[in-house]
């Protein structure tokens, strides 16, 4: 592909792949490095028998520990755990699914498998010769080589390695023809949403791993405020996978988590086993009006409106001139918290709705005074 073609194709491609925030589902929060074939195609079916895929998580993603060794050719082949990734593309797609990989800039991956440094392009070949709709790059080892030439990972010139890095594997993306959402593991260093649409990012992490814990969740889930400047339709802030479901929170929790990464336009990642889910873990993750002010097509992330103490109100535009509104408590005991709508824009006789009692509620005198239990919250669509 001439030059010319091949950036006019990457202008074209950037709004067609994740116009909205990705989403779909992980291996990694609960299988971690034990994840097989089988585990993914089981992922796969209950996308579809439990409405999740119909809901709009449309990505089936194989974190790390797919990779086995490089051939004489270094053609990259799978481990196996994997035996035949092209079925596995083709069974996913058959089910209206699209298929996603992981790999690193660097020669290991973070659980030591092989990267694909030094082998970019032929990666990149080999994933849309399979058929991969998403890659999840992920500096893990990169580090190492950072540090290596320029003795100092965090140096100016390690930052300018690391963009070119991630850039050559976007061109290298680009160069194979095939849409592949481009997702940049590296932690939120060096300001990431400051430059990931640059090297071609759909969506960069802004943070180290999340965890199954409430503490860890609301620590990087309220730390995104700021950021909302940074994200838009094409290149999103990722403040990392979904726990839901996972076991390590209560219901409470996992709705504030699903509430507040909605509110940050955040992917959609579901982590867990979905084979073996919950009622409440299912409907926390299909409640189709807070997917909705995911999803919405003004691609506008939220932002924190008002903070006192353990209390905090996020606000998310929506098009038609809507606010997606969450009134969330961090206390480890019940709190009233008051929206003043005309804090958010509103007059005293806008419609309010709760989006997780699935009900209209009513404000009194410009205002909306709600209880809501320890680390929950209270999730509203605000319109005229
Ligand atoms: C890093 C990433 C995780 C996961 C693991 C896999 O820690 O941040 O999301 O991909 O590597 O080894």
């Amino acid at each position: 592909m001439g030059l010319l073609v091949a950036s006019v194709f990457a202008l074209a491609q950037s709004p067609q792949v994740a116009a909205t925030p990705p989403m779909g589902w992980n291996s990694w929060n609960h299988f971690a490095e034990k994840v097989s074939d089988a585990d993914v195609r089981a992922a796969a079916d209950a996308l579809v028998s439990s409405g999740m895929r119909d809901a709009g998580y449309i990505y089936v993603n194989i974190d790390d520990t797919w990779e086995g060794q490089r051939d004489a050719n270094g053609v990259i082949h799978t481990n196996s755990k994997f035996p035949d990734m092209k079925a596995l593309a083709d069974y996913v797609h058959s089910k209206g699914l699209k298929l996603g990989i992981y790999s690193s800039p660097g020669p290991k991956t973070c659980a030591g498998y092989e990267g694909s440094y030094g082998h970019e392009e032929q990666d990149a070949k080999t994933y849309a010769a399979w058929g991969i709709d998403y890659l999840k790059y992920d500096l893990c080892s990169f580090i190492k080589i950072m540090k290596e030439k320029t003795g100092d990972e965090h140096s100016k010139q390690a930052f300018e390695m690391q963009k070119a890095a991630y850039e050559k594997m976007h061109k290298a993306l680009v160069a194979t023809g095939r849409p592949i959402v481009f997702s940049l593991c590296q932690y939120g260093w060096n300001d990431v949403w400051k430059w990931g649409p640059e090297v071609g990012g759909n969506l960069w992490r802004t943070t180290g791993d999340i965890s199954d814990h409430y503490s860890r969740m609301a620590e990087i889930g309220f730390s995104q405020a700021g950021l909302s400047k940074y994200a838009g339709p094409g290149h999103w802030n990722d403040p990392d996978m979904l726990e839901i479901g996972n076991g390590g929170m209560t219901t409470e929790e996992y709705r504030t988590h699903m509430s507040l990464w909605a509110i940050l336009a955040a992917p959609l990642l579901a982590g867990n086993d979905l084979s073996d889910m919950s009622k409440d873990t299912l409907e926390i993750l299909t409640n189709k009006e807070v997917i909705a002010v995911d999803q919405d097509k003004l691609g506008k992330q939220g932002d924190r409106v008002w903070v006192e103490g353990p209390k905090e109100i996020w606000a998310k535009p929506l098009s038609g001139g809507a606010e997606a509104v969450g009134l969330f408590n961090r206390a480890d005991s019940p709190r009233t918290i008051t929206l003043q709508l005309k804090k958010i824009g509103f007059s005293g006789n806008a419609k309010l709705r709760d989006l997780w009692k699935h009900e209209d509620v009513t404000a009194k005198n410009g205002s909306y005074s709600v209880q809501v239990p320890e680390h929950g919250v209270v999730m509203l669509k605000v319109s005229q």
